[in-house]
């Protein structure tokens, strides 16, 4: 199984689990990650939420070759349902972080309450560098939450960070050892589990509810952009030196 669920406690734990791969999502697993955040949202046993990945690997992002086989097309692709029902969860979703955490492994984060990360965790939000654009809502949330200077850095480069930058730029609740984040993220999620329900959904919806219209819009109209760029030459290029393990060359595009 390449999504694993299981509420234990008040806790819905979602699991990422296609280590071969450095757990890239593919349609079928962001349909079930959809799902089971819907299911979430249904289930008044479910308290709270946690997303985590593998020993190795949060998620390297988009499955790359999946994307071009299955591209997204609008708002009922999988991935696009996917980031609707964690961007509108009512409940809090805590994430356990470590090994490559890339594109949206990064961008989901930005959705999450609390968010711990292993010493060694490498984020990386490589949009650019493949030719698309930020998704999620992250070219507008991830300006605001950490300053524009820093996510320009970020997207706009493209290149791999760590965990006690990500920490310092306020991007993750806090650095954990190799190793001790699931345990850590468990252990808040199970303090969570505990209080008052409906106090809870309350204070999250008012931390949120201000931001909720424009980050559903920018999510839109980033959709249209990524779509396009998806198909663009300089994408083909981008995705087919990946295939070929080689470093992609932009150099006769405009
Ligand atoms: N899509 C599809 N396959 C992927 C993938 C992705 N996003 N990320 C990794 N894989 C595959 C590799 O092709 C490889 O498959 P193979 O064994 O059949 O050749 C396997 O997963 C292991 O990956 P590998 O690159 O050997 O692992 P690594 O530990 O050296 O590096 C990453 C891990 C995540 C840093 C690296 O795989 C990477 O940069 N992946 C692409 C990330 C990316 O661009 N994501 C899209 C964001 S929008």
């Amino acid at each position: 199984m390449e999504i694993i669920t299981e509420v234990k406690d008040g806790i819905l734990r979602i699991q990422m689990n296609r280590p071969e791969k450095k757990n890239a999502l593919t349609v079928a697993m962001y349909a079930e990650m959809a799902t089971a955040f819907e299911q979430a949202e249904r289930d008044s046993a479910i308290r709270v939420v946690l997303i985590h990945g593998c020993s190795d690997v949060f998620t390297s992002g988009n499955d790359l070759q999946d994307f071009m086989k299955n591209p997204p097309a609008g708002e009922e692709s999988p991935v696009f349902k996917f980031l609707v029902a964690i961007s509108t969860a009512a409940k809090p979703v805590i994430a356990a972080v470590n090994g490559p955490a890339v594109g949206i492994g990064v961008t989901m984060l930005l959705h999450c309450d609390l968010v711990y990360a292993a010493e060694t965790t490498r984020f990386q939000l490589p949009f650019v560098n493949l030719a698309l654009v930020p998704e999620a809502g992250s070219s507008l949330l991830l300006p605001n939450l950490i300053g524009y200077r820093r996510a320009a850095e970020l997207l706009l480069l493209g290149e791999a960070f760590s965990a006690v930058k990500a920490h310092e730029y306020g991007l993750i609740s806090e650095v954990t050892g190799d190793g001790e984040e699931l345990a850590a993220a468990m252990a808040t999620a199970k303090k969570l589990a505990g209080k008052p329900p409906a106090a809870l959904r309350l204070t999250k919806m008012l931390m949120k509810k201000n931001g909720a219209d424009l980050v559903a819009r920018h999510m839109g109209e980033e959709a249209v952009h990524f779509v396009r760029q998806l198909q663009s030459p300089e994408a083909q290029e981008a995705f087919k030196a990946f295939q070929e393990k080689r470093p992609p060359d932009y150099s006769k595009f405009n």
